[in-house]
C-alpha cells in the first residue's frame, strides 16, 4: 500500500506538463485527486489518461491568483471528498522576457 492511498490532493495547473505526470504518479498510488487548471478543457482528457472512478477525481476550472476560486476548489474538493490532504500548487508560467544588452 502507498502512502498516497486513498489521500485526497488537490493538483493545480493539471493540464501542463508536469501537473498530469504528477495527477498520474498519484492517481497509480491510489490517491483521489482535485485537478485544477485555467483550461478545463484541456483537462478533460487528462481526467480519462487517469481512469479513475468518477468519485476519485474532481476537475476544477480555476484561476489560483484569485482568492475567491481558490476558496471555491477548496469548498468543493471538501463537497466531494470530505476532507483535504494535501496541495501540489504547481499552475504557473515561466517569466519569459527578451534579452538585454548589458555591454553599454
Ligand atoms: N517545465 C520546466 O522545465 C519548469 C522548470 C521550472 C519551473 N517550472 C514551473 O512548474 C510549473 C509547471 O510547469 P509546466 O512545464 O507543467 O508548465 P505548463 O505550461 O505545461 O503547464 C502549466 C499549467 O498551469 C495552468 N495555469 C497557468 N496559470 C494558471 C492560473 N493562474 N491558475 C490555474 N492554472 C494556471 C496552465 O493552464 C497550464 O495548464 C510552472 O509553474 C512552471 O513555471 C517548470
Amino acid at each position: 500500500m502507498s502512502s498516497f492511498d486513498n489521500k485526497v490532493i488537490v493538483i493545480t495547473g493539471a493540464a501542463g506538463g508536469i501537473g498530469r505526470v504528477k495527477a498520474k504518479k498519484l492517481a497509480d498510488e491510489g490517491a483521489k485527486l482535485t485537478l485544477v487548471d485555467l483550461n478545463l478543457e484541456a483537462v478533460e482528457p487528462v481526467v480519462k489518461d487517469l481512469g479513475l472512478e468518477h468519485d476519485r477525481v474532481l476537475a476544477v476550472q480555476a484561476d489560483v491568483s484569485k482568492e475567491n476560486q481558490v476558496k471555491a476548489y477548496v469548498d468543493k474538493t471538501l463537497e466531494k471528498f470530505g476532507k483535504m490532504e494535501g496541495f501540489f500548487n504547481n499552475a504557473g508560467v515561466e517569466g519569459i522576457t527578451a534579452l538585454k544588452d548589458s555591454s553599454s
